[in-house]
């Protein structure tokens, strides 16, 4: 039977293999997703996540026995997270990659009209094989397609040599022209000359090693916690469901918006090729302190009639002050009888924080944890 330190530790299982899959801005370090599954629930148990992000937590519950439902708004956390859960068998994804590159040539002409960015970022026969993917692949409907995407938006974008473009971060994709004149001031303007085809199949390769993981049912739906919560409470009710953890970690006010810092790789999922159109797109909620606490009361209200009575309620968040307060306050609303304690991680150079994973040393003044229990 698969364990928590047998995926912790290595590659050398499916569990360990797909636990890692997906780059994100503000992930879970694994352990602690772990860890916390294993603490607050017991197998057959149902969990909800309704942040998901790239969905360890989920996935956690998944591999450790419970029923896991996560809930993400933005495609590529979504994409990670239903690919890692079910991927689509490795030899039908090989043979809709062999496709996507063979239609590659249809975009001889398309690459010429791209902006400086992309033709500085990728060499051409990349980015035609972009493109092809980003016109053929239906992600949103297809498991083929969906795990294949996702295995594309993983290396869309890293340190040079390790993804299929020039010298880039892997977790957050950097604005345009930023990227142009670093690129043009380090000498770096000749993108690397890589075959995608033969650089995709040797991923793959890897990821499907040790097979798929086995997972027991959970799924992840792409869309609004607040609205997506109002059919999903309906349902569980329906059918007897009460879930024993709720365990996530919304975002954080006024830090984030989870789509500017994934601009390319929404690119890649049919978005618009200028990164600056996205700037106001998503802000709203996480500027505005009414809108960012109305989504937090929406969602944890929503939550709470799904929970068992004796349930727990895990929650990292950040330590700023309207944040953590307005959470601990709608908390508190919502499970007026649960006890709550706060866990205080103070941040030292050493400490792995879910902003700071791959290298992100913007400043990050540390999370909290809030847990409630009856
Ligand atoms: C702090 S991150 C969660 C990261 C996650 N714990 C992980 O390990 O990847 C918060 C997530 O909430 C998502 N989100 C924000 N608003 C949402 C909404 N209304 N409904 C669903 N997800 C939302 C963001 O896209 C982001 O992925």
């Amino acid at each position: 039977m698969i364990t928590k330190e047998k995926i912790l530790k290595g590659f050398e299982t499916a569990e360990s293999r797909w636990a890692r899959f997906g780059p994100y801005y503000a992930m879970f370090p694994l352990e602690f997703a772990f860890d916390v599954v294993e603490k607050y629930s017991k197998k057959g148990d149902y969990i909800i996540d309704p942040f998901a992000g790239r969905c360890s937590s989920i996935y956690a519950g998944g591999v450790l026995g419970r029923n896991s439902l996560g809930i993400e708004i933005n495609p590529v956390g979504w994409l990670y997270g239903t690919v890692k859960l079910q991927p689509a068998d490795k030899n039908e994804v090989t043979d809709r990659l062999l496709e996507i590159y063979r239609r590659k040539n249809y975009y001889n002409r398309a690459i010429k009209r791209m902006p400086e960015f992309y033709r500085i970022c990728y060499c051409d026969e990349v980015l035609k094989f972009l493109l092809s993917a980003r016109a053929n692949l239906n992600w949103k409907n297809n498991n083929v397609d969906a795990t294949l995407m996702s295995i594309l938006l993983i290396y869309l974008h890293a340190k040079l040599g390790e993804g299929l473009s020039n010298q880039m971060r892997m977790t957050k994709s950097m604005g345009m022209n930023y990227s142009v004149k670093w690129w043009k001031k380090n000498n770096m303007t000749s993108p690397p000359e890589i075959n995608p085809c033969d650089f995709i199949l040797k991923k793959i390769e890897w990821r499907y090693q040790k097979g798929k993981p086995k997972v027991t049912e959970s799924a992840v739906v792409f869309g609004d916690s607040s609205s997506e919560l109002i059919n999903i409470s309906q349902r569980a009710l329906n059918n007897n469901i009460k879930f024993s953890l709720l365990f996530t970690s919304p975002p954080y006010w006024s830090i984030t918006d989870y789509h500017a810092d994934q601009w390319l790789r929404l690119w890649l999922l049919g978005g618009n090729e200028n990164h600056k159109s996205l700037k106001d797109k998503y802000k709203g909620r996480f500027v505005n302190k009414e809108e960012y606490y109305n989504l937090l009361d929406n969602v944890f209200m929503h939550c709470s009639k799904i929970m068992k009575e004796k349930s727990v309620i895990y929650v990292r968040t950040d330590k700023r002050e309207f944040t953590f307060n307005s959470t601990l306050e709608i908390l508190k609303k919502h499970f007026p009888k649960h006890k709550i304690s706060v866990i205080e991680k103070p941040l030292t150079e050493d400490t792995k924080t879910q902003t700071k994973l791959y290298g992100d040393k913007s400043m990050k003044p540390g999370e909290i944890d809030i847990i409630l229990k009856k």
